[in-house]
């Protein structure tokens, strides 16, 4: 697919951007799980588990983030520009038989003894490859034809509004999650700008529960210029 269509917005100044930092994490998480999956040794019960596990846990976020962005941002677009969700709503649709599909492999996985194992797991590698490929190309449509919607037909205070009530929506499970993924795939400067807002906007325990679930799965670098940043706040 092309990077970009005729037509696309590409704003002078910055525009808040309501998919790109959660489809940094989704991406970055999609990628791991894929990796797992190829990786997996499937006469190690326990590594078994623990990939099926993450398999299970990507597919929750993947459906809780696809019903936020139904919810919230589709009847926005639909709201000033009929038909302008629809191309994505599609995608949508096909996304749900993708996760029962994905589910039923899974248990395939698991149900599945000795040589037939190694075979079901091959089957869900590639068909989570392939569900991979098409939710690269679905983000890729949403930050770029979506945003050009939603930047034509609002304004900045209502994008941030929108972003607001759509992020405190969330439950605390699911964010825990989705900050698991998204904070380490943010550049620093990105990374550090949303940590000093939960610095400053969140509670002292919700904060130090961030930080404690991001220090292992930030590299040592990233982590010495997150503490230089939020030093002195
Ligand atoms: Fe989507």
């Amino acid at each position: 697919m092309p990077i970009t269509k005729p037509g696309t917005m590409i704003p002078a100044k910055a525009r808040p951007d309501l998919y790109l930092f959660a489809h940094k994490g989704l991406r970055a998480f999609l990628g791991d799980t894929l990796n797992r999956c190829g990786r997996m040794d499937t006469g190690d019960s326990n590594e078994v588990i623990q990939t099926l596990a993450q398999v299970r846990e990507l597919l929750a976020i993947c459906r809780a983030h696809l019903d936020k962005e139904e919810y919230y941002l589709h009847p926005a677009m639909e709201a000033r520009r009929a038909g302008s969700a629809m191309h994505t709503a599609e995608d949508h649709a096909e996304h749900l038989r993708s996760f029962e599909n994905l589910a039923a492999s899974v248990r395939n996985v698991e149900q599945a003894k000795g040589d037939e194992r190694h075979g079901a797991a091959l089957h869900l590698y590639r068909e989570f490859a392939l569900f991979v490929a098409d939710n690269l190309e679905h983000m890729h449509t949403e930050e770029i034809e979506n945003n050009t919607v939603l930047w034509a037909t609002h304004s900045d205070a209502e994008l941030l509004a929108l972003q607001k009530q759509l992020v405190s929506s969330i439950p605390p499970a699911e964010m825990a999650v989705f900050l698991r993924w998204m904070i380490p795939a943010m550049s620093a400067p990105e990374r550090a700008a949303l940590l000093t807002g939960i610095k400053q906007n969140a509670p002292a325990e919700a904060f130090s529960a961030t930080m404690g679930n991001l220090k292992p799965h930030l590299a040592e670098r990233d982590w010495y210029k997150l503490m230089a940043a939020l030093a002195g706040l």
